[in-house]
């Protein structure tokens, strides 16, 4: 699977004759996996159609900021919060100049200001331009912010000169963007990550199991792939398609997950547990279907499953261990109790009161909590939370050994 398998790519198209190119890189973005959404400002509408930029990408093109049917739906806060990345090809020496003021004056800017994704830009203008003082000015603020500049390239441009200010091609750019969820962080690492529901069985057709969509530990693992770490994903039932480069074991109930969990933690550097396993299970599993009696009510008797994560945390050498708490009141209170009472390094708390975020939505926020610190993490899309959780997780794992 490519790094941008399942990527969220916001590309950002304004006012140059490279312009042309951007309609080839969003089926490069594709062929790597990618989904892509384009913005234009009116500047690139002159030079390309957003037409044609729908046709390729499948999705309407957004252009205006003051949009009443795109604030309704897909307005600038939506847009920056479904990118993984926004990347602006081509990016001219106006957007360059606006973006380093920090305007919000077109539908583009507005996305920068608001987005916690990282931003690339790949420049395309005339030689003169690009060497001009006050673009390179521009440019020394963006690189200080921490914004990506891929290129330019050097050579032939459409003016006739010949300098720096040609953008990347489209295979260029695909590489380098490919490079940017590519962090090397947990290089060497053994990562186990349990995912998804359990499902008990009372009885041959029937069971009992949660609305768990397996979202969060699925983009953990994609994240902590992308990190460089030796990845085993343990996952009962879900719908997602199962990461290329990750071991990937199946399970269906808790008991599985538990033996599956223990055999894995050998050698295990970090041990996350994103998943809602049942907490009970019927007593005995009734060897054939329940038939319907006289009786109004029937009553089930369930025992408790093996705690996983605690049976982790309790090992003698033991991963640093992260546990997920959802939780519908008191967050904070009832996230530090289960960190002490299940000896976890962090619990990663989520309201699931909320319901545009957590189970089986594709947005998440959070509350990461350890001994000393509790800080929160803002709505962004899973994809996003994983990257930034795992590169959490990394540095903590770094800072402990
Ligand atoms: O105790 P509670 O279910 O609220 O704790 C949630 C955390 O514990 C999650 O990280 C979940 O994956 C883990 N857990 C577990 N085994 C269980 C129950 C929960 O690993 N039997």
């Amino acid at each position: 699977m490519s790094s941008l398998a399942n990527k969220q790519i916001l590309l950002g198209v304004t006012g140059g004759i490279a312009a042309y190119k951007s309609a080839d890189l969003v089926r490069r973005l594709q062929d790597a996996g990618a989904s892509v959404q384009v913005v234009m400002t009116p500047a690139a509408q002159e030079f390309i159609t957003p037409l044609t930029m729908q046709a390729l990408s499948g999705y309407p093109v957004h252009t205006q900021l003051l949009d009443p049917e795109a604030e309704a739906g897909m307005g600038h806060i939506q847009l920056a919060r479904w990118a993984d990345l926004v990347l602006i090809a081509p990016a001219t020496a106006d957007f360059m100049a606006r973006l380093s003021q920090g305007m919000g004056n077109d539908l583009l800017t507005s996305i920068c200001l608001a987005t916690a994704a990282p931003i690339a830009l790949v420049p395309a203008m005339n030689q003169g331009m690009w060497r001009n003082a006050a673009t390179q000015t521009n440019l020394d603020i963006l690189i200080n912010r921490k914004i990506h500049i891929f290129g330019p390239a050097d050579g032939g441009q459409a003016c006739g000169d010949i300098g720096p200010g040609r953008m990347l091609e489209p295979l260029q750019i695909i590489d380098l963007t490919s490079q940017l969820f590519t962090t090397g962080s947990l290089a060497g690492k053994k990562v186990v990550i349990t995912a998804g529901p359990t499902r008990e069985a009372i009885d041959p057709v029937r069971y009992i199991s949660n609305y768990s969509s397996g979202k969060m530990g699925y983009a953990l693992v994609q994240a902590a792939i992308e990190a460089g770490a030796h990845t085993v994903l343990i996952s009962g039932p879900t719908q997602l398609a199962k990461p290329a480069r990750a071991k990937c074991i199946e399970v269906t109930t808790a008991e599985e997950m538990y033996a599956a969990s223990l055999l894995e933690a050998q050698g295990c550097d970090l041990f996350i547990a994103a998943a809602a396993v049942a907490d009970y299970r019927p007593i005995e599993l009734a060897p054939q279907k329940l038939k319907k009696g006289d009786s109004e009510s029937i009553t089930l008797t369930l025992i408790k499953n093996p705690d996983i994560v605690a049976s982790i945390a309790a090992l003698e050498r033991k991963p640093f261990t992260v546990g997920f708490a959802a939780e519908s009141e008191r967050l904070v209170d009832y996230a530090r109790a289960k960190l002490e009472r299940k000896n976890l390094d962090l619990v990663i708390a989520n309201n699931i009161a909320e319901n545009h975020i957590g189970f089986n939505s594709d947005d998440n926020a959070v509350t990461v909590i350890d001994k000393h610190s509790t800080v929160e993490i803002s709505q962004r899309s899973k994809q996003q939370l994983a990257r930034e959780l795992i590169a959490c997780f990394a540095q903590k794992l770094a800072s402990q050994r």
